[in-house]
């Protein structure tokens, strides 16, 4: 039996696709009794030159052609695109195709639209490599709400920030120096505004919190402060805490309702995030049967992430994948008001009113000079934001991290 494929884009991932299939090919059919077969692959430029051999490989620039192939069985949909790749999907389940995708933006926006499309029409819509790129997450996260009630999802999610952060704590290296070399190494996405700014990273809180806290949590739900202010004295003072930051995405249920939120967080370098580095994740998640589970694994890359997206293929080929809609409809009460903690802040280019103010609400001052440091009292974190929107600040005149407990 064959299972043809229809492959929308040949950037990164794509091209990891095409590369594992040819290498496991045989071992795949050996193993599953199944063929997989590219059967067409949609590009933007028919002519681009590619890094891959694609004498083999039928191209097209036009998605009726893989739409209307009624021999593809599956649409790997592998585009950057948030729009474009939403027709795509909707309109390959309508006509009948299993959908695979990697795209965090379209899956995190219409999570909900596809997965009761896919139910309705008895078809799957996986979506693995879209959140910690190689490490299989969703699957076993989907395995296990039907037997627990999950109380929280936590993590570091985003390669690229990862592996700025990591650089810059450990070889002191300069932000955009970092960040080129992530963008080079293929972890960063085309607008790397998305990956430092925590906008990635939100999307994946966004997909597993939907998932685990079984109700309606949308972007909007999500606070997100990013890493793109960090300056070297920031790592200067966290190094003298004995500490490390990393980019931390946490939902939990809190109260009658919910907590989610996306920030640097100071963690102490014996605990267990501060050792996932360079371009690894980590997702956690606290069922109330199986307690805490913990996957750590590669977060982002070419080989990796095309990895996590022929799991899902080869689900679909075995039969072997979870059907039916895992979402509820159910709204959940937001709480992030409540959020409270101690904070690390820095502010840049101090006067005497910033200067006071930031004395107001420091347990420790740790530096005042032209920038001025602080570790705050223990306080609800709407109060800092709302200290800081009266003090006027632009955004890259401040870095702000919670301090993990
Ligand atoms: N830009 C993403 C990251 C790619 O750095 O994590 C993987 O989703």
């Amino acid at each position: 039996m064959v299972l043809n494929i229809g492959l929308l884009g040949l950037g990164t991932v794509g091209t990891g696709v095409v590369e594992i299939i040819n290498e496991r090919k045989d071992a795949i059919k050996k193993s599953t009794g199944k063929s997989i077969n590219i059967k067409r692959v949609m590009v933007n430029n028919l002519n681009k030159k590619r890094d891959i051999d694609i004498s083999e490989i039928s191209l097209t620039e036009d998605f009726e052609d893989i739409l209307n192939d009624t021999e593809i069985d599956v649409i790997v949909e592998v585009t950057g695109d948030l729009e474009s790749s939403y027709k795509y999907i909707i309109e390959g389940l309508n006509a009948g195709k299993h959908v695979v995708t990697a795209n965090k933006a379209v899956v995190s926006k219409y999570l909900g639209e596809f997965s009761s499309l896919a139910a309705e029409k008895n078809l799957a819509f996986l979506y693995e490599a879209s959140v910690g790129g190689g490490i299989p997450v969703i699957k076993p996260l989907r395995e296990q709400i039907e037997l627990n009630e999950i109380n929280k999802v936590q993590g570091i999610l985003n390669g690229t920030c990862n592996y700025i952060l990591t650089r810059m704590i450990n070889e002191d290296k300069d932000y955009r120096e970092v960040l080129k070399v992530a963008q080079e190494l293929g972890y960063a996405e085309a607008d790397p505004t998305a990956d430092v700014e925590g906008h990635d990273t939100l999307r994946k809180l966004r997909i597993l919190s939907t998932l685990g806290l079984q109700g309606k949590v949308t972007e909007e739900d999500i606070l997100l402060y990013g890493i793109g202010s960090i300056n070297s004295l920031d790592i200067k003072n966290i190094k003298k805490m004995d500490s490390t930051v990393k980019l931390i995405a946490e939902a939990k249920k809190f109260g009658d309702g919910f907590t989610a939120i996306v920030q640097p967080t100071i963690v102490k370098n014996n605990n267990y995030f501060a050792n996932v580095n360079m371009a690894y994740n980590s997702v956690a998640f606290e069922g109330d049967h199986v307690g805490e589970l913990k996957f750590y694994g590669p977060g982002a890359g070419k080989l990796p992430t095309a990895n996590a997206v022929l799991n899902d293929v080869l689900d679909i080929g075995n039969n072997s994948y979870r059907k039916g809609n895992p979402l509820k409809d159910e709204s959940l009460k937001n709480l992030n008001e409540e959020i409270k903690g101690k904070y690390y802040l820095r502010v840049s280019y101090i006067n005497n009113e910033t200067n006071g103010t930031l004395k107001e609400l420091a347990n420790q001052v740790l530096c005042e000079d032209e920038d001025m440091a602080i570790i705050t009292n223990d306080m609800k974190l709407s109060k800092i934001n709302s200290i800081l929107s009266g003090l006027n600040l632009s955004k890259d005149r401040y870095f702000l991290a919670k301090i993990m407990e």
